[in-house]
């Protein structure tokens, strides 16, 4: 019997017809819109694999629904939506996107942080809005970077692609996260603490993935050893922050502003955010570039790939199943 795939967001075009043509029966969720739960668990029921999407739960009860599944293929390089260690109880190989989207989501993470301290989008408005009447020496006015202090929270892939990319704007890098690198590994970013990273950064830029110990990681308490000057960043996944409190802290000034890619409960927003011009929004763009997302189905599908070849799954993240 072929192996049966189920993809449960359409891809960009190619990647999913090698797996097609190599034997499988791909079906993929028909509408442009995320699967409900109920169509998510109707996909899974016969399916030997799931390309999953980032918001897509895949838990113990859609585990327990899909009984023949060997393979999460998650197109997302988090995945913080899987529930691995039930998949692992339960043999199920999961696989991410790694690689592939780093130098796309530092070149976004760029884009932000010059977007917020240069306030384009607010410039942008401005203009639109028939308001500009002139050059004006103090019109619009923001931060520089050079000289200044970038903390990078959590130096992977995607860190120490926005830390190499920074070094051209003149600022000195700071980093935390679970690993001191060696010197030649963290691209002239020096470890401190979290606490001491807070308390230097003039933008806090945060790429660490979401876990137990990340979730809420910058909470009230931590919000407030930020700088009034300061800029956070949020390029993870939402719920590193604790949305509520960064709002409290910028209607309070305790904080310059914020741009943020992701969210806590995407697609919503906290109203508190919506109207501010201190704050610039985009809805979950890191990777969002035609290259990368295809090189992402590639590598979804060359996992599936792999396991209609009877071979490990090339980026598995819990190869103890294997
Ligand atoms: C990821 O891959 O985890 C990003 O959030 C989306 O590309």
């Amino acid at each position: 019997m072929s192996l049966r795939v189920f993809v449960s967001r359409d891809l960009p075009p190619g990647p999913l017809d090698a797996l097609r043509a190599a034997g499988a029966e791909v079906s993929v969720h028909p509408h442009d819109r995320p699967a409900t739960r109920a169509e998510l668990l109707a996909g899974v029921a016969e399916a030997d694999a799931l390309l999953s999407q980032l918001v897509d739960a895949v838990d113990a009860e859609l585990l327990a629904a899909a009984p023949r599944l060997r393979l999460v293929a998650n197109y997302a390089v988090g995945y913080d939506n899987v529930d691995v260690a039930v998949a692992s109880a339960r043999g199920v190989a999961v696989s991410n996107t790694p690689g592939v989207l780093s130098e796309t989501t530092a070149e976004h993470t760029l884009a932000l942080i010059l977007a917020l301290t240069r306030r384009v989008v607010e410039a942008d408005a401005y203009v639109r809005a028939g308001r500009w009447t002139g050059w004006s020496p103090q019109l619009l006015l923001g931060t520089g970077l050079n000289g200044k202090t970038l903390g990078i929270l959590g130096l992977g892939r995607i860190g120490r692609a926005v830390a190499r990319r920074a070094r051209a704007f003149g600022v000195n890098l700071l980093y935390t996260g679970r690993t001191q690198r060696a010197p030649a590994e963290s691209e002239g970013a020096s470890w401190v603490p979290l606490e001491e990273l807070l308390e230097r950064a003039d933008v806090l830029t945060i790429h660490c993935p979401l876990n137990d110990q990340t979730r809420h990681l910058l909470d009230a308490e931590r919000l407030r050893l930020l700088r009034p000057s300061a800029y956070l960043v949020n390029m993870a996944r939402g719920e590193v922050v604790h949305e509520a409190a960064l709002v409290e802290a910028l209607e309070a000034g305790r904080l310059a502003g914020a741009a943020l890619d992701v969210f806590e409960r995407e697609p919503e927003v906290h109203p508190g955010l919506i109207g501010r011009p201190d704050v610039v929004l985009a809805p979950h763009l890191g990777s969002a570039t035609v290259e990368t997302r295809t090189a992402m189905a590639q590598i979804a599908v060359d996992n599936v790939l792999d396991l209609l070849a009877g071979e490990p799954p090339r980026t598995c993240v819990n190869p103890e199943v294997l």
